[in-house]
């Protein structure tokens, strides 16, 4: 499968921004058919004032627009469309399917998903489908093939937004539609049962198949469940709701072929189901959606987030399809957000390559499960500090139009995000349930945000040419030509940087013989007898004075190895806790217990040095301020991220570039607000 070449919103004419490709997206999941129809001026009213330029529409319309198996309405959203054209207003347009009418589950219950348990998902919220059922799909693509026929040559349409969140609340079904995907899946990864009795290891507890029928989803079960089954579950059902988007995006490329289609992702820490970088090859640009933490990591993460996206989107432009401009109302407790904090969450992104900054959702609605979810335009209307912000927001992405089209400037340091990983690190019966893939991930970010040294977040398999450090946070799953891809960044010159757990099963999730981390142990010139993993709380210091938790190891270090921390408490007392092979120019790290964020920092900063890799931020910023670049090959646009919330002074007008744009305006351009953003551009190098 080639990857569809990128292609960008197309803006209706006429154009009224400098750039040839067009404004910065600015927006929200609108939802009309909520509202009472003098609403609607108002909408378009407000949206006006605010800079509004494009909205994504009809995402839960399906009931509205097919009230029976037999009716269609669509005269609605005909004005719709034609009044936010009239009014400068470009569409999203959502095709509608995301959450399949009464109508529809009432007479086919059959597409109705199944828990592991086995117990029905019922309609009376959303996404109650089961992504491999062919009725759903039938049904599903009637839906895609009106609304793409009726709207095709509309002059509002700027793309097509595919179902909503593929995958939020049905990506793992149990149902028996499912069971028969998954043996065609599976019979096409394993060319014959051998292949798959040997891949999930089915002569362990008597698991050996001899017909395909006998294959099922892992349902519950007395105790462990097989993993390399459960792992293969995952694969599969990320790539079902693939095959279900490309189904929808092949109506869409027949009837409308100059229009891009795209669906949002949710690349962010409380999501973990989709194999994004398998996907992003399938739509025209990638939109994303993310909802910060409400944790002292939010900010980071947000960052590592945006970051990640921007790494699944092959350094691209993106495009941020939700996220909120303050409270979420999905968690048990849900606080708003800081003055500035709105602000500085959309920039952040943008600083990260979006092109476009989208909220869910415009108009805050009254009833429903999300009534208490912020918008744009909050329960207390125009009236309101977060209007107001929203406005100032339009403002702000006015003067940042000349960025669009500008991709990232690659950075010199990479941090491997495994999806595969994630996942097997997620199934029971690993030697500690607390390890995570992510977080560790986040810490080494966090790391080099303290250094003020720019690190792509990249998904794994993606090109490391170019990068002179790579860390690959507990890359447990490590494929044997994932491990080639590691060396030869070593043998180049580079320098490998991998933690506790990594390179120690296959794509199999079967353990490389011999002594850990087996693809890895060479390579680092390291060999693991035992994990040492710490009980939750417990701690072992390191004669750095730096201290760790979670994991430790029973290294044997191999002669030429250079051991650059020892352990000094714990069950490993004495042995090595990080290591380094010096091979040729480039090197090869372990570090084998979890040191958080502020522990990576100074080993980090020895690391990098070594490497010759340094901050690109003056001294007095490093640490305070997150810099991010993009760049249109002639002009570069530093982004300037407040990490704290005081202000940071700027030092040297000129140092940073000439000034574009600053989210503190009044402090003038040698200071940063609070939280604040600031631009500068100069000569590209
Ligand atoms: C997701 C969905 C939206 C809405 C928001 C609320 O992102 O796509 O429809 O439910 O969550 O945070
Ligand atoms: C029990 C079972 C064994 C094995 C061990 C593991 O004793 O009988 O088959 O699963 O637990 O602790």
């Amino acid at each position: 499968m080639s990857r569809r070449p990128h292609r960008w919103v197309r803006w209706p004419e006429p154009l009224t921004t400098e750039n040839a490709r067009g404004p910065l997206g600015f927006g929200a999941d609108y939802n009309p058919d909520q509202w009472p129809r003098e609403v609607w001026d108002e909408d378009v009213r407000l949206m006006r004032q605010a800079g509004v330029n494009i909205v994504s529409l009809g995402i839960f319309s399906w009931a509205r627009l097919q009230p029976t198996a037999e009716t269609w309405d669509f005269a609605w959203l005909d004005e719709v469309m034609d009044l936010l054209h009239a009014h400068g207003i470009a569409v999203d347009l959502a095709t509608a399917t995301a959450s399949p009418p009464p109508w529809l589950s009432a007479a086919h219950p059959e597409i109705l998903p199944v828990t592991r348990t086995g117990e029905t998902m019922w309609p009376g919220a959303r996404q109650h489908w089961r992504p491999t059922s062919p009725v759903f799909r039938q049904h599903a693509l009637a839906v895609v093939e009106a609304i793409a026929s009726r709207y095709a040559q509309h002059p509002a349409l700027a793309a097509w937004h595919v179902s909503n969140e593929l995958g939020c609340h049905n990506l793992y079904d149990y149902s028996e539609d499912a069971a028969a995907a998954f043996r065609t899946w599976l019979s096409q990864r394993y060319a014959d049962l051998d292949g798959l009795n040997h891949a999930w290891g089915t002569a362990f507890w008597s698991q050996r198949y001899s017909e395909w029928d006998q294959v099922l989803p892992p349902r519950l079960t007395p105790t462990i469940p097989n993993p390399t089954h459960q792992l293969d579950f995952k694969r599969f059902s990320s790539d079902a709701l693939k095959d279900y988007l490309r189904a929808e995006r092949e109506i869409l490329d027949r009837l409308t072929p100059d229009v891009p289609v795209t669906t949002n992702f949710m690349v962010m820490s409380h999501f973990n189901g989709i194999d994004y970088a398998g996907w992003a090859d399938e739509v025209d640009f990638v939109s994303n959606d993310h909802y910060v933490l409400v944790d002292d990591r939010a900010r980071d993460e947000l960052s590592f987030s945006a970051n990640l996206t921007g790494g699944i989107a092959g350094g691209d432009p993106w495009f941020l399809m939700e996220h909120s401009t303050s409270a979420v109302n999905w968690r048990a407790i849900n606080p708003p957000k800081a003055e500035g904090a709105l602000v500085r969450d959309s920039l952040t992104h943008v600083a990260h390559g979006a092109d476009a900054v989208c909220f869910f959702q415009w108009r805050q609605s009254l009833a429903g499960a999300e009534k208490y979810h912020s918008a744009m335009v909050p329960h207390a209307g125009e009236d309101s500090d977060v209007y107001r912000t929203v406005v100032r927001l339009g403002g702000h992405l006015e003067r940042l139009a000349p960025v669009v089209g500008s991709r990232r400037r690659q950075a010199r340091a990479a941090i491997l995000f495994d999806i595969e990983s994630s996942w097997t690190l997620d199934l029971e019966a690993n030697p500690s349930s607390s390890v995570s893939h992510r977080a560790e991930a986040l810490d080494w970010y966090a790391a080099f945000l303290a250094l003020g040294v720019r690190a792509d977040v990249l998904p794994a398999g993606a090109s490391l040419d170019g990068y002179d450090v790579v860390v690959t946070p507990v890359l447990h799953v490590l494929p044997a030509a994932t491990a080639d891809l590691l060396r030869e960044v070593v043998d180049r010159g580079g320098h490998l940087i991998t933690t506790y757990f990594s390179g120690v099963v296959d794509e199999n999730n079967h353990v490389y013989a011999g002594g850990y981390p087996g693809a890895l142990r060479d390579l680092l010139g390291i060999r693991i007898e035992e994990f040492g993993p710490l009980l939750d709380g417990d701690e072992v210091v390191l004669d750095d004075g730096s201290v760790g938790t979670l994991w430790t190891d029973r290294i044997t270090a191999a002669p030429g190895t250079e051991i650059l921390a020892t352990y000094k408490t714990g069950l490993q007392a004495g042995r090595p806790a990080v290591t380094r092979r010096a091979i040729g120019d480039g090197s090869a790290t372990y570090v084998s217990t979890r040191l958080g964020a502020d522990g990576l920092e100074p080993l980090l900063a020895r690391m990098l040095e070594a490497a010759g890799v340094d901050s690109e931020l003056p001294e007095g910023l490093r640490g305070r301020v997150e810099l991010a670049i993009r760049t249109d090959g002639e002009r570069e646009y530093w982004f300037l991220v407040n990490r704290t919330d005081d202000v940071v002074g700027l030092g040297e007008p000129g140092d940073l570039g000439e000034p574009v744009f600053s989210s503190g305006a009044d402090l003038g351009d040698a200071e940063l607000a609070g939280s604040g953003v600031a631009v500068f551009t100069r000569a590209a190098r």
